[in-house]
């Protein structure tokens, strides 16, 4: 295993209200010298009620924070129930997940998440975008045909590849207590880069997390995949306990 720090980022989803900041606390166990490491590797994304109260509990203490969707729109617009990239920005969102399957199962296309991705990069967020095939495409044998289509039609040459991490996350995965087999995702994750590789310069380093299921009794099985750049963690986040264990069971 290399010593090479990894992205913990935390989805929330629809979970955490303002008791939640306690996660900030165990954080704070590490030592002075790991916190300053991991800064900007630690990423929560909350849900919008939260991120105001989060940012100003944030500040200085080593975690980042990010959201987990946006309107398309760039400006103020008649969106009932909808905010644009610019409005969280501006209450303190620093990365955004996009693409997630649980939007993309709720009707959102590439073209869409698209236009999503340039709002966002608009504000200088960072951006978290999801891939990842379904069980039906895995077992038909689509899951690269899925994975360059979802690439090729949301991402842009002329957008700033250092902004977007990339997060491949199968579908069938998420929630599921099911990984994939280690040499699988070994695969796929070269194939991912090598994909990005062909939009951008050849030299650019994408940054690709895996995520779907990863837990702190799982997460040493990645560390034998030196590509992975770090890991989206859904259920296991909304614990602050579990979260930090499976930093600290990476690293151990
Ligand atoms: P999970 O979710 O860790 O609960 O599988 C991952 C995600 O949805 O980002």
């Amino acid at each position: 295993m290399t010593n090479k720090l990894r992205y913990f980022i935390g989805n929330w989803k629809m979970f955490g209200d303002f008791g939640s900041f306690r996660i900030i606390h165990r954080i704070n166990q590490f030592s002075y010298k790991s916190r300053k490491r991991f800064k900007k590797k630690i990423i929560i994304c909350v849900p919008n009620t939260l991120i105001h109260f989060f940012s100003k509990k944030l500040k200085s203490r080593f975690i980042s924070l990010g959201v987990q969707n946006c309107h398309h729109h760039q400006s103020y617009g008649p969106f009932t129930g909808s905010v644009n990239a610019s409005m969280l920005k501006r209450a303190g969102a620093e990365f955004i997940i996009l693409g997630h399957s649980d939007n993309r199962s709720e009707g959102e296309t590439n073209q869409l998440i698209k236009k999503k991705i340039k709002s966002a990069l608009n504000e200088k967020l960072n951006i978290i975008f999801c891939i990842g095939e379904t069980f039906k495409e895995k077992k038909s044998g689509k899951t690269f045909f899925t994975l360059r289509k979802q690439i090729r039609n949301s991402i842009e040459k002329k957008f700033k590849i250092n902004k977007i991490i990339f997060a491949y996350e199968p579908v069938w995965s998420i929630g599921t207590n099911k990984v994939p087999k280690i040499d699988e995702l070994k695969k796929i994750i070269k194939f991912i880069k090598s994909e990005i590789k062909k939009i951008f310069k050849k030299d650019s380093y994408p940054k690709i997390l895996y995520g779907g299921s990863v837990n702190d009794s799982n997460i040493r099985l990645f560390s034998s995949i030196p590509d992975i750049d770090g890991f989206l963690i859904g259920g296991a986040s909304q614990s602050s306990k579990k979260f930090i264990d499976i930093v600290k069971n990476y690293y151990k």
